[in-house]
């Protein structure tokens, strides 16, 4: 109490002198901060926020393969029979098959994956799709160089293999993510498809192998 005393001004000129300083040194300060921050380097804020290539390939993956898994989890599991097989399991009395226009059929996962990245072309955006080195359809093979690169290092390390690549004067950013046989059926159905006996007759998948591999292609302007 005493001491408060001691350290209060004597009259009330003093008073008011001390505190107009007080509020003058504290607007200066403020100020001072203010225009600090907004001629220093780019604050936050106002910065452009970018996202690498790499970064927008992986999100792009992730969405792909998540619906390409429901699909196979909660349409197809759930259907009585796959490619001519009875699955005890079924309980949608249908048949997911390669030939599913011509037999009231319902799509495979690889042709499902396939009609939405046709619609998706529409967009005109970016592109994407299946390849393998030991492909069924005709136009899943690996076209170019890059491709080819790209198929052989996923199925040696398992790692998507990411670069850019220029495609008649059209700069991209590429990469390719590993299409692993999870499952059993995977296995079995292109080891014993008619086309894979033909072609591939050495070629016996086992789980957990490198089938092929999700390229997805984003062009990023003429160079
Ligand atoms: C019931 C049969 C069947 C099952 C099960 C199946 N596939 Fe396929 N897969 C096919 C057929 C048929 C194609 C070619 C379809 C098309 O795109 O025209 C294909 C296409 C592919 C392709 C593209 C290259 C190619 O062969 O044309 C990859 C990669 C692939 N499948 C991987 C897998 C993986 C991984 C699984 C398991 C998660 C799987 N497949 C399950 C029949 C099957």
């Amino acid at each position: 109490m005493n001491r408060n005393r001691r350290n209060r001004p004597k009259n009330w000129t003093n008073w008011l002198r001390t505190k107009t300083f007080g509020l003058v040194a504290l607007i200066s300060v403020a100020l001072i901060t203010i225009s600090a921050c907004s001629s220093g380097p780019a604050p936050t804020a106002t910065a452009e926020v970018g996202i690498s290539p790499e970064l927008v390939t992986d999100y792009i993956h992730t969405v792909l393969e998540a619906d390409r898994t429901a699909y196979t989890k909660h349409v197809i599991s759930r259907l009585t029979k796959l490619e001519g097989k009875e699955k005890p399991d079924g309980v949608v009395d249908a048949e997911a098959t390669e030939a599913w226009k011509e037999t009231g059929g319902v799509p495979l996962p690889a042709q499902m994956f396939r009609l939405g990245s046709e619609i998706a072309l529409e967009a005109d955006t970016f592109t994407y799709g299946l390849i393998s080195s030991w492909n069924i359809n005709d136009n899943q093979a690996p076209r170019n160089e890059f491709e080819k690169t790209a198929m052989k290092q996923v199925e040696e390390t398992s790692e998507p293999y990411k670069d850019f690549q220029e495609i008649a004067g059209q700069r991209y950013y590429s990469a390719l993510y590993p299409d692993v046989a999870v499952a059993e059926a995977c296995v079995t159905c292109h080891n014993e498809h008619p086309v894979h006996k033909e072609r591939y007759p050495d070629k016996v998948f086992v789980l957990g192998d490198v089938m092929g591999g999700v390229m997805i292609n984003l062009p990023l302007g003429s160079s």
